[in-house]
This record gives structure tokens, C-alpha cells and sequence, in this order.
């Protein structure tokens, strides 16, 4: 475990450009064609991904501002489409983030990318596609027609079975200047991302709540035979909620 372990004392308030900093979103290694890709997610004490089909019931202020200070600091995020569509996404960082990206250099807001073979319907009615300005690459093995209503939209279409989550990255990474990027799941998208070898960092804040149910646990999909070890970096609290930074195990 790195030296830098720090475990904050219950009440203090996380300090989230702190954890940022360790993180070290430096980028990819010099001989990688794909950016580096940190994934976050949000889980119940018991390991439940969503409350009510959202994840917004497990999180609290340090949460979020954990997860818009990632957002400010890469240069694309990747969702799932389901994802996209339950969390009904918009606006990806508010005034205050933007300026200070655009006071670094970088453009006011991350490219929103997503991968969906069959383009599911309902992507094109999000607020997001609405955001003036906001870039979005969609990835899809469909033929369907979207357009977006203000946002800069990129679509990059493959022939059948021919997507592939490493293709999109290394597209990110040459043709949309992408060296950090931050995936926020769902659970799909993170068991593909992770089944592929491509999760370097992976913050996962446990939420101080049992959830019990059906809802997804934080990786869905088929067991991983044996399953994929993680070392822990580090480890934040902030009150009862807790934030852990796993790297892949080499
Ligand atoms: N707790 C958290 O932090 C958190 C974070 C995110 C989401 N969630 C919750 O998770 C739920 C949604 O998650 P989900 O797992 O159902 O959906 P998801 O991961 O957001 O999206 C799944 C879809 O992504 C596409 N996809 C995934 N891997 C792919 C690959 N390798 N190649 C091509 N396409 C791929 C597929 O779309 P096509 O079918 O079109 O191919 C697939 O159906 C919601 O309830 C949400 O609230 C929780």
C-alpha cells in the first residue's frame, strides 16, 4: 500500500482536489495508444449499485464533489447508454469547474463518449445532446440516425461485431487528443472495461447504506474465472462514507 495511506478523522471533510492530486492523472504510459482510464462507482455497504433504478440515493456532497472533481481533471468520460439514459445526464460540471478548465488550457467541458452496439433509443432526447457546445462521440454497430439539438456530435460507426471497447479508446486517444479518461460505469460497461484489461485506477466510495433487492451489484455480467485481483492505493473517509483508490494487480 503507498505510504501516502491517509485515513481522515470521522467529520472532516474530504478533500476531493486532494485525492485528485494522488491520483496522479498524469496520463497513459509513453508506449500506450489508449488513455489512461479511471473508473468510479458508487456502491451500498452491500455492494448494490443503484437505489430505485438511480444511483444518486446512495451519494452525498463529498461524493459529488469527488466525481466533478474527475470530471474536471480528464479529458473524456465514457457511459454506458443505460447509464446515460437512468441517470437522465445533462449539464457535466457547473460554472465554477468550467472556468477553472478553461483557465488551465483545456476546453470548458470533457467529450461525453458512450459505446451502444444497437444505439438504444432515447439516447438523443438527453439533455446532454442539448448542451451547446458539449462534445459527444457515440460508438455503435447501428444504422439508426441521431442527431444532437446543440451539442457537437460525433458518430463512429462499426460493421457488426466489429466494436470493440479497446478500438474505442484507441479512437479516443488518436483522434479526439483523449489521454485521461474517467468511466462512470454502469456495471456493464465496467465488467466489459475490466474483462478487456482497461481500468488503471478504480475509485469505488462506499455508501454507509444496506440496499438488499435486485439491483446491480457494481460489475454485472458473467464471473470472472478466477477473479481479477485489485491493490489498494489508498483510502479516504468522510463521514460514514468511504473512498477507495484500487489499481489493477501487475
Ligand atoms: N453506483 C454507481 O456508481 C452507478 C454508476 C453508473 C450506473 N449505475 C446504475 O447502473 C444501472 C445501469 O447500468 P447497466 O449495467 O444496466 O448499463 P450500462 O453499463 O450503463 O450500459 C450497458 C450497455 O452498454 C453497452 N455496452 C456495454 N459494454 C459494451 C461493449 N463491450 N461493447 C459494446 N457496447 C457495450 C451495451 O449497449 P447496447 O445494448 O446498445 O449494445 C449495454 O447494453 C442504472 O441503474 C444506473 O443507475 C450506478
Amino acid at each position: 500500500m503507498s505510504e501516502e495511506f491517509e485515513l481522515l478523522s470521522a467529520g472532516a471533510s474530504l478533500d476531493a482536489v486532494g485525492l485528485v492530486a494522488q491520483l496522479a492523472l498524469a496520463g497513459p504510459d509513453a508506449e500506450s495508444s489508449r488513455p489512461r482510464v479511471v473508473a468510479a462507482m458508487i456502491g451500498s455497504a452491500d455492494g448494490r449499485a443503484a437505489v430505485e433504478g438511480r444511483a444518486g440515493g446512495l451519494g452525498s456532497p463529498a461524493d459529488r464533489a469527488v466525481l466533478r472533481e474527475l470530471r474536471c481533471n480528464v479529458d473524456a468520460i465514457l457511459i454506458g447508454p443505460t447509464t446515460l439514459i437512468d441517470e437522465r445526464y445533462s449539464t457535466l460540471l457547473d460554472a465554477d469547474h468550467r472556468e477553472r478548465r478553461i483557465a488551465a488550457g483545456l476546453p470548458a467541458e470533457p467529450i461525453a463518449a458512450t459505446i451502444s452496439r444497437r444505439l438504444s433509443p432515447g439516447l438523443a432526447e438527453l439533455e446532454l445532446f442539448a448542451q451547446q457546445g458539449q462534445r459527444i462521440v457515440v460508438y455503435t454497430e447501428s444504422d439508426l440516425p441521431i442527431e444532437a439539438r446543440g451539442a457537437e456530435l460525433t458518430v463512429a460507426r462499426s460493421g457488426p461485431g466489429e466494436l470493440t471497447l479497446a478500438g474505442c479508446l484507441e479512437d479516443l486517444y488518436a483522434n479526439h487528443g483523449v489521454r485521461t479518461l474517467l468511466s462512470e460505469g454502469g456495471p456493464t460497461l465496467l465488467r466489459a472495461l475490466a474483462a478487456e484489461g482497461l481500468i488503471d485506477d478504480f475509485i469505488f466510495t462506499v455508501s454507509p447504506l444496506l440496499v438488499a433487492g435486485s439491483a446491480p451489484t457494481l460489475l454485472s455480467g458473467e464471473a470472472f474465472e478466477p477473479p481479477l485481483g485489485l491493490e489498494l492505493e489508498n483510502v479516504w473517509r468522510s463521514e460514514s462514507f468511504l473512498f477507495l483508490h484500487y489499481t489493477r494487480q501487475r
